[in-house]
């Protein structure tokens, strides 16, 4: 038995992946469902034993054993500044009832789904990306990926690494998952903010794809408030009708969480 009391739960193990970005596993409680894509609370109790608890959302897919998390360290953040130091083994409080926009319900049938992030926006799409309901509702998934520096892509790269190598899951993310990287502070293959690229075509050229289109696309968009506003103008401008868990839409767009 994993719960060790009430609401607290036993890390399995923690991966650093940066110096200000790590992950963590957490054994899934029995009885826990969710759809991929979702957040839940998650925390730990401070020293006069109240819980600081913040939204994070779950890594894994909907069929995982595990929930896996990926956490920034902000500076001086009350949960963060804690959680950077959890290790096997000790006990974290998990709220076991989960919700969120970014899951396939809040968006209509189409041919493309274009996954759009930045930093631990990542999150829900390496939990949607694992998820073999998405393959069934589209015939591509593009996603992408921008982070400052090369090095906060790692969480990113090791999951696209498990999709293409995990027999499992590369049965039905074969031929049809793309995975597009971008760093807008070190030089990488690909320099640059995603809109800015998908603004000048680059985007497109570098992947030889057509432009996204609203008739036939669909999208969703996770990362820092103005990173999702400017997105989301570019796809309002190209028509795209904004969707919410009781009304599918072209695209959804959830504020990636930070402790
Ligand atoms: P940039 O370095 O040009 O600000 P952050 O660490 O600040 O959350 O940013 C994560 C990544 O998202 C960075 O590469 C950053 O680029 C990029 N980014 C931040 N804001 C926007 C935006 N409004 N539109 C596109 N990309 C953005």
């Amino acid at each position: 038995m994993k719960q060790m009391n009430k609401n607290l739960y036993k890390v399995l193990s923690v991966t650093k992946w940066a110096e200000n970005l790590f992950s963590f596993k957490v054994k899934r409680p029995s009885n826990f469902k969710f759809k991929s894509g979702e957040f839940l609370m998650i925390g730990l109790y401070d020293d006069n034993k109240k819980p600081i608890l913040r939204a994070y959302s779950i890594c894994s897919p909907n069929w995982s054993e595990e929930l896996e998390f990926y956490s920034i360290i902000v500076k001086n953040g009350p949960l963060t500044s804690k959680l950077k130091n959890i290790k096997e083994n000790d006990g974290i409080i998990l709220m076991t009832k989960s919700t969120g926009t970014l899951i396939l319900d809040s968006i209509k049938a189409g041919e493309r789904l274009f996954l759009f992030s930045t930093g631990t926006g990542f999150a829900p799409f390496a939990s949607l990306i694992r998820d073999p309901e998405l393959y069934e509702k589209f015939d591509k998934i593009i996603l992408t990926h921008t982070c400052r520096n090369k090095i906060e892509l790692a969480y990113s790269s090791q999951i696209i690494e498990e999709c293409n190598t995990n027999e499992l899951i590369k049965e039905f993310t074969q031929d049809k998952l793309t995975y597009y990287q971008t760093t807008t502070r070190e030089d990488t293959a690909y320099i640059g903010r995603i809109t800015d690229r998908i603004m000048n075509n680059s985007f497109y050229q570098d992947l030889s794809i057509k432009k996204i289109d609203s008739k036939n696309d669909r999208a969703m968009i996770c990362g820092s408030n103005e990173f999702n506003n400017d997105l989301k103008n570019i796809l309002l401008d190209l028509n795209f009708e904004e969707g919410a868990t009781n009304k599918p839409g072209d695209f959804v767009l959830e504020k990636a969480f930070v402790g």
